[in-house]
């Protein structure tokens, strides 16, 4: 990501690293969440009252339907400038939404995300496989993917489920921006040897349907 230099990554790393826990939900992840509100005429945040998660059933059958309380992420992150970059760069996307849809500020939670697999193990995603997510827009920035990782692919797809593009997430900040449009999943991630690390952000912007 322009900008960002070599340093910068490996103190965000760092610090993602401090503040991922085991999923309370998933043995297979680590996580981390925070809750921000974006104000679209400003472009501040500020931390949300509400912390806890929420996703409908149909947007993933595995965990939708309930709410969803993760890990806090330390309030550090609303001042880190890495963080901030990162969302810069995102803003654009972000602000053309908040236009579009008439809003002037937006809830958005960002996710921290570990998958981590033993040679012969894996660690997928929830839901596992092509979905939709509730959210109108979701940002996958990776932090970092360890070379002994196997699998690890996005996989995008129209709404008949036939996958039209594999793309994979190499470098420190490589992005995918999801949307309502299309389906996505990411192919559960395994490791050639020793343990092998799949760290992600999202910063998903939520939907009314969301809010619990
Ligand atoms: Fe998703």
């Amino acid at each position: 990501m322009n900008g960002l230099r070599a340093q910068d990554h490996t103190r965000f790393v760092d610090f993602f690293d401090h503040q991922v826990k085991p999923d309370p939900y998933a043995t297979v992840r680590d996580r981390g969440m925070i809750k921000i509100v974006y104000d679209r005429a400003t472009r501040r945040i500020r931390k949300n009252d509400n912390q806890s998660y929420f996703q409908s059933y149909s947007a993933n059958e595995v965990d939708g339907g309930r709410v969803r309380v993760f890990p806090p992420i330390d309030d550090e992150l609303i001042d880190d400038d890495v963080f901030l970059h990162v969302l810069k760069e995102d803003a654009s996307f972000i602000d053309r939404y908040c236009d579009r849809v008439g809003k002037a500020t937006l809830n958005i939670s960002v996710h921290f995300i570990r998958y981590k697999a033993e040679m012969g193990g894996a660690s997928y995603s929830s839901p596992v496989w092509l979905h939709v997510d509730d959210e109108p827009l979701v940002f996958i920035h990776l932090i970092r993917l360890t070379p002994n990782a196997i699998g690890a692919d996005s996989v995008i797809s129209g709404m008949t489920g036939h996958p039209t593009n594999v793309l994979r997430l190499v470098a420190p900040f490589d992005t995918l921006i999801v949307d309502k449009t299309r389906k996505h999943a990411v192919t559960p991630l395994g490791s050639s040897h020793g343990i092998a690390y799949r760290d992600v952000m999202l910063i998903n912007v939520e939907a009314e349907v969301q809010q619990k």
